[in-house]
């Protein structure tokens, strides 16, 4: 769609095309998020986190993951953690800048210092207020480290 017409202030006549969004994935909709849950964050990404299409940067999301999944670690470590691996990250729909970015992070397994957690990723995408996608999955080992940073056996639970 031509957003700027040929006119005195655009000598060239240069057309400016607005990008197309991608077309949403059906197995991805979801109406609503995840119920009976509370996000370990919600965060508005902003035009600085974009790459020059307009699209929210994969590495940025990948932040927002890693702190979102190391709030249950450091809550089940009862102290610091580092994380150890990213075991896998799908980036199933794309974020846009000013989506309401919703990161649920759950500890699915314990080791004997290292704590599992799975991410999940939901965008609300402000401009269409029923739109609610499911944009990423991740699933993230964290090590509970003592001062010297060396692995530390996790408390009790
Ligand atoms: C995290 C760190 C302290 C672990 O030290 P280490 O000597 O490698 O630890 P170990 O080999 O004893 O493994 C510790 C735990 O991590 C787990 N682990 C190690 N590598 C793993 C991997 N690739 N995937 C999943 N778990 C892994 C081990 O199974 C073990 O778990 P368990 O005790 O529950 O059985 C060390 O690797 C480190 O400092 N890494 C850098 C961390 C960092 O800076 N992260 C930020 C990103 S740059």
């Amino acid at each position: 769609m031509p957003r700027l017409s040929q006119r005195s202030d655009n000598p060239a006549g240069l057309r400016f095309i607005r990008p197309e969004r991608p077309a949403m994935t059906t197995s991805s909709f979801v109406p609503e998020l995840p119920s009976g849950k509370n996000p370990a964050l919600r965060v508005v990404p902003m035009p600085a986190d974009a790459n020059v299409h307009g699209d929210v940067f994969g590495g940025w999301i990948m932040s927002q993951v890693d702190m979102a999944g190391s709030i249950p670690a450091v809550e089940r470590a009862q102290g610091r953690v580092a994380t150890v691996a990213v075991n896998s990250f799908l980036f199933k729909n794309p974020v846009f800048v000013g989506d309401l970015v919703s990161f649920y992070a759950d500890i699915v397994k314990t080791g004997r210092t290292s704590i599992t957690v799975s991410v999940e990723v939901y965008a609300q995408r402000m401009r269409h207020a029923n739109e609610i996608v499911k944009v990423t999955e991740a699933t993230l080992t964290y090590v509970a480290t003592d001062e010297s940073r060396q692995p530390r056996v996790l408390p009790a639970a």
